[in-house]
């Protein structure tokens, strides 16, 4: 086993390694005593802060997730470093807030998640599913992610916000440079001033794209979901345009590249586990529920969030400070051998599967989680119907990110 104290999570090397590696350290820092403390990484934005605590065990960060007042979201939940103010105008929307602002646009947009709304948008999702099988059938193989994978939430969250086809590529791109990590194909390497300048290039094309359609809908309303925001009167409030930009700039990159790897990975791993997609192509309506979580618990495509304690406090006995920095690792929380047995072990029949995928539980906890689960339950529902012969038919080439665990391609083969 490997020893927490050559581990280095800030370590760009680190997230280069192969996963059994990475799921080792992760271990190793469960069963550390103490919180282990790692200094920033060097991301040459921003002047390196304090460093951070890196929260591995699954009830420390149920915990955390249940006392918002005390750690709070509001100081950063998606960057380790403290992001520059022009970046907040277009990353700082609700999932980096708190009470009240918080709760106020989480009432505003949770009209567009309510289970009324995701049954409505549930033909949707299954006629989109239907023309991806019939180009895949088609096509023969490729790209998973490309001609599968990345189709399906891109098109279902422009749908739902009433962009058109012709934009799709730009938010396309746009979102693989936010969510680019430190992956030299999408973000310069180790160049702070074109770093930020991409980052903000892509939140201003989304920012503008979406501000245009507001300005538009606010004329003349349909029913999509950018016109219910901005028309929307939750006890007489609705969205200002900068809170519209970076809402839609969460939707599109929260949306589209959790659950386009969720699908990704799917793939992979019911290629590598032959027994189990045997399994679930048995009786696909029995075991798709429980499939779908353990894809999001064993993936884990969200791999930490932030948060920042605003008092001195306890944690499940870790002393902590006002202004701590705390990462909540997923990734390692729904590996914790505590809670789930045989955690490396992956088992559509998993139950119960307490997993924090989605997040903990408290006020952040995924808005999308249902539609997420829908999509993916109905992209497997069509492929392994429509065809059963279809398989990963080489590695993934995973994105160098310390954030989110991608696949930028996939081969298949039908
Ligand atoms: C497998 C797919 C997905 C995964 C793994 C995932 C994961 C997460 C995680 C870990 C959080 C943060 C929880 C926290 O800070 O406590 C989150 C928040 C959020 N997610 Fe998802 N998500 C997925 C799909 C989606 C989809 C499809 C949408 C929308 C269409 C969405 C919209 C959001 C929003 C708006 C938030 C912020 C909620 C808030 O701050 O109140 N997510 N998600």
């Amino acid at each position: 086993m490997l020893n927490a104290a050559d581990v280095d999570l800030s370590d760009w090397e680190f997230w280069r390694r192969p996963l059994d590696h990475r799921h080792e350290a992760f271990k190793a820092l469960r069963w550390e005593p103490e919180l282990v403390h790692f200094d920033e990484p060097d991301i040459a934005i921003v002047p390196q802060g304090p460093g951070f605590y890196a929260v591995t065990r699954h009830a420390d960060i149920v915990e955390v997730s249940r006392r918002p007042q005390d750690f709070c979201s509001g100081r950063g939940a998606i960057s380790i470093v403290d992001l520059p103010g022009d970046m907040h105008e277009y990353f700082g929307s609700m999932i980096s807030m708190d009470d009240p602002r918080h709760a106020k646009i989480r009432r505003i947009v949770s009209q567009a998640f309510t289970p009324r709304m995701i049954r409505r948008l549930e033909d949707k999702v299954d006629q989109v599913a239907s023309e991806i099988v019939e180009d895949v059938a088609a096509a023969g193989g490729g790209d998973f992610v490309l001609d599968v994978a990345a189709r399906l939430p891109l098109k279902i969250i422009c749908d739902m916000m009433g962009i058109g086809e012709e934009s799709y590529r730009t938010v396309f791109d746009a979102t693989n440079v936010i969510l680019g990590g430190n992956d030299p194909e999408f973000l310069p390497a180790n160049d702070g001033e074109q770093i930020a300048l991409a980052l903000l290039t892509a939140g201003q094309t989304l920012k503008e794209l979406v501000e245009d359609l507001g300005r538009r809908r606010r004329a003349e309303p349909s029913d999509d979901l950018t016109s219910a925001l901005v028309n929307a009167n939750v006890d007489g409030e609705s969205l200002t345009d900068q809170e519209l930009g970076s809402f839609f700039i969460l939707l599109v990159v929260a949306g589209n590249e959790t659950t386009r790897n969720a699908i990704a990975h799917g793939l992979d791993l019911l290629t590598r586990h032959p027994e189990q997609r045997a399994l679930l192509a048995e009786d696909f309506e029995a075991h798709a529920p429980a499939a779908v979580e353990e894809i999001v618990r064993y993936v884990s495509p969200v791999i930490w969030m932030r948060r920042t304690a605003t008092r001195d406090t306890v944690l499940n006995d870790h002393e902590i400070k006002e202004g701590d920095k705390l990462l909540l690792y997923y990734w390692s929380a729904n590996r914790d051998e505590l809670v789930f047995k045989d955690s490396g072990r992956f088992d559509i029949t998993r139950s119960p599967n307490p997993h924090l995928g989605f997040g903990g539980p408290g006020p952040h906890f995924c808005l999308g989680a249902h539609l997420a689960r829908r999509e993916i339950t109905v992209m497997f529902r069509q492929l392994l119907s429509g065809l059963p012969s279809i398989q990963a038919s080489g590695a993934p080439d995973r994105l160098e990110s310390s954030f989110l665990n991608g696949i930028k391609r996939l081969p298949y083969t039908v």
